[in-house]
Formats: C-alpha cells, sequence, structure tokens
C-alpha cells in the first residue's frame, strides 16, 4: 500500500507540474506576441492561453479532490507500528524453535544446533530446486529466520514443536501435500516450488531481532 500511495503522489504531483508548465509557457508566449500588434493572431493566442489556464487549475483541482482518497490510502500509525515488530531471542534454547506473527504471517525463528548447521552447510545447492546456500539466507548461523508459509498453497508446515514431524530433511513438512523442508527451509521434496522466504531483519543487539 505505501508503494501504492507514492505512485499516485508522484503522478499527482506531475499533473499538477506538468499543468502549471505549460500554463507558464504559453502565458509568456502570448506575453510576447502582444507586443506585435496582431489582433486576430492575439485573439488565438489568448484562447491558447485561457483553454491551457483551465487545463492547469483543473489540474490543480483534481490534485485537491483526489487528495484525501490518497492521503487515505498511506497506512495508518498503528498500522506501521505492527510493520515492524521486535523479536527478544534470549530466552530461546538451542534446538527450539518460536512462532511470532508479523503482517499477519506467522514467522519462524530456530535456533539451529551445530548438526542442523553443518546439515544445511553441507548440501549440494546444484542439486535444488530453489537453489540457495545456506549462508545466503542467515545472518548468523545459529539463527535461522523464515516466513512459516508453505510456498505450494500456504499451508503451516509443521516442525515448530519438539514433538512435530520435521520431514525427511530435518527442517519442516508440509502436511497438505507433502513438501519437505530443509534445517535451512529450502526445499527438498514435494511439490512447494520454492524455499520458505526469508523475511527482512536485522539484529539489533545480540539477543533481539526487528522484524521488517
Ligand atoms: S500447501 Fe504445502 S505442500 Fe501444498
Amino acid at each position: 500500500m505505501t508503494i501504492g500511495y507514492a505512485y499516485l503522489l508522484f503522478l499527482v504531483l506531475g499533473i499538477f507540474l506538468f499543468c502549471y508548465f505549460v500554463a507558464t509557457w504559453v502565458w509568456i508566449k502570448v506575453d510576447k506576441s502582444n507586443t506585435e500588434i496582431n489582433n486576430e493572431s492575439n485573439k488565438d493566442k489568448r484562447r491558447d492561453f485561457l483553454y491551457l489556464a483551465s487545463i492547469s487549475i483543473g489540474g490543480l483541482g483534481a490534485a485537491s479532490f483526489m487528495w484525501p482518497f490518497i492521503k487515505s490510502m498511506n497506512p495508518a500509525e498503528d498500522t506501521l507500528a505492527l510493520g515492524t515488530i521486535e523479536v527478544d531471542l534470549s530466552a530461546i534454547e538451542v534446538g527450539q524453535s518460536i512462532t511470532v506473527k508479523w503482517r499477519g504471517k506467522p514467522v519462524f525463528i530456530r535456533r539451529r544446533t551445530k548438526e542442523e548447521i553443518v546439515e544445511a552447510q553441507e548440501v549440494n545447492v546444484s542439486m535444488l530446486r530453489d537453489p540457495v546456500i545456506d549462508s545466503d539466507r542467515v545472518q548468523k548461523d545459529e539463527w535461522l529466520v523464515l516466513e512459516g508459509v508453505c510456498t505450494h498453497l500456504g499451508c503451516v508446515p509443521l516442525g515448530q514443536k519438539v514433538s512435530d514431524i520435521k520431514g525427511e530433511y530435518n527442517g519442516w513438512f508440509c502436511p497438505c501435500h507433502g513438501s519437505h523442508y530443509d534445517s535451512s527451509g529450502r526445499i527438498r521434496k514435494g511439490p512447494a516450488p520454492e524455499n520458505l522466504p526469508v523475511p527482512p531483519y536485522n539484529f539489533i543487539n545480540e539477543n533481539t531481532i526487528l522484524l521488517g
């Protein structure tokens, strides 16, 4: 919605500036030609000027009319606040996962064991459907952050709870149609076309990430 808002804003400003410059240009031309005493020609020029000035004023009117609609498309302050969330990682033990909600989606955060990290790093990515090396999917080896939405048809895969089935590749398993993800969240088997997405996030200190 923010991008749409920016586009519309540019569009309206563009229309306004275009009309403004055209009207100014015509006005200068008419002013010049007024020095020549040619009544018929001046009448035409004046008509052009009036015509374009009307367009310009019309553009301004349209801009003012559209402004409230455009402004209403801008996300509200509380919505923007929900766009980023801080997650405290300090209570997550090695081998544990938590799920947080971000922008209406589940986000999986796993503190990987040494074995899971090695497994993820040793995969020959040329064999993968969506080939990405593990180091391109994490900021710190120990912490894996993923959107928990299967890339097939959007189910939430299993694998967050210790008791969950984690699939054949020790990551996540989507029971809807049988997609298996590995310990880097990459698709390894089943119909899902892509890896589980990595959302935008940053570590703001040793134990906290800012999602979004
Ligand atoms: S939605 Fe996950 S395998 Fe179909």
